[in-house]
């Protein structure tokens, strides 16, 4: 039986995600967006292109959440973008009350559905998601390691002149400028990249990595990047539908593990068919540990602010 896909946003990280999820024929795909006529229209299209493209994966679009219904999997990108000069953190109270009010929908239609997070603040709204959809820690995962892994994975591709598919690594962390990027779990051909670079270049990747949002964001001037979070979100989704079991950086709650109770953080997850099926507790040096908890306080920081919301 083919499987179901909810994007929520049907803006450039929503539509490039479907159109991933489709061509990779992962599922069928349904676009809800409350803008009318777009979500409709770039299915439509998408559905269009699918002759070409060779796949079978039907797609439709929608303003309300019915055609949702059953989704085994909902992925959420809606919330405004930043823009330049703007943080992430920025976004904090607009985001928080289009993911209450998109969350409420999406559990109402698909209360057995597995909610991969991308809005930002990442984290922060992956309280909110949580909080709002009661669903169980295992089902509510955000998008943010595995973009920021893959950014660190092409910088160092591009710096060695290697392939992107020898290199490996780990970003854990917010999703934020404190981040915690990883050299000694980052490897090219399972080497780790301490023994192919000096430190002072590995600190200039890490320092890209940890503005890799903005950066683009400073490009494109009115909005942030999207065809990288959208193959993250989509990496995180095929691994759930097939049961693939990866272990992808991920933002997850946590009840202990790293230190850090009632807190979600981007940590090393096993991804399967019940979403996270286990988190990867990694043996960190102290500096790396202050690093993560430097990040983590960023994100209760966010938490904390939220409550004092009405
Ligand atoms: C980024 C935004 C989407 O990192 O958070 O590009």
């Amino acid at each position: 039986m083919k499987q179901k896909v909810t994007v929520v946003g049907a803006g450039n990280v929503g539509a490039t995600a479907a159109q991933r999820l489709a061509e990779k024929e992962l599922a069928d795909v349904v676009l809800i967006d409350i803008v009318e006529g777009v979500p409709q229209g770039k299915s439509l299209d998408l559905a269009q292109a699918a002759p070409i493209e060779k796949h079978d994966a039907h797609l439709a679009g929608a303003n309300d959440y019915e055609a949702s219904a059953g989704s085994d999997i909902v992925i959420i990108t809606a919330g405004i973008p930043r823009k330049p000069g703007m943080s992430r953190d920025d976004l904090l109270a607009t985001n928080r009350g289009i993911m209450k009010n998109v969350v409420r929908q999406v559990v109402r239609h698909s209360p057995g559905a597995i909610l991969i997070i991308v809005s930002n603040p990442l984290d922060a709204m992956c309280h909110v998601a949580m909080e709002e959809s009661g669903f169980p820690k295992n089902r509510v995962i955000g998008m943010a390691g595995v973009l920021d892994s893959a950014r660190f994975r092409a910088f160092i591709a591009a710096e060695l002149d290697v392939s992107v598919e020898n290199v490996q690594a780990m970003v854990l962390g917010g999703h934020g400028d404190t981040m915690v990027p990883l050299p000694r779990f980052s490897t090219v051909a399972g080497i780790p990249i301490t023994e192919w670079m000096t430190p002072e270049r590995i600190e200039s990747l890490v320092a890209r990595t940890r503005s890799g949002g903005a950066e683009i964001v400073g490009l494109l001037k009115t909005g942030s990047a999207y065809y990288a979070p959208a193959s993250a979100a989509v990496e995180m989704a095929e691994s759930i539908l097939k049961d693939k079991k990866k272990i992808l950086p991920c933002a997850a709650y946590l009840e202990g593990e790293y230190g850090f109770s009632g807190l979600f953080v981007g940590v090393p997850v096993k991804l399967g068919k019940n979403g996270i099926e286990q988190i990867i507790s990694l043996r960190l040096t102290p500096e790396e540990q202050k690093a993560l908890e430097k990040s983590a306080a960023a994100v209760r920081e966010l938490v904390e602010a939220m409550k004092k919301m009405a």
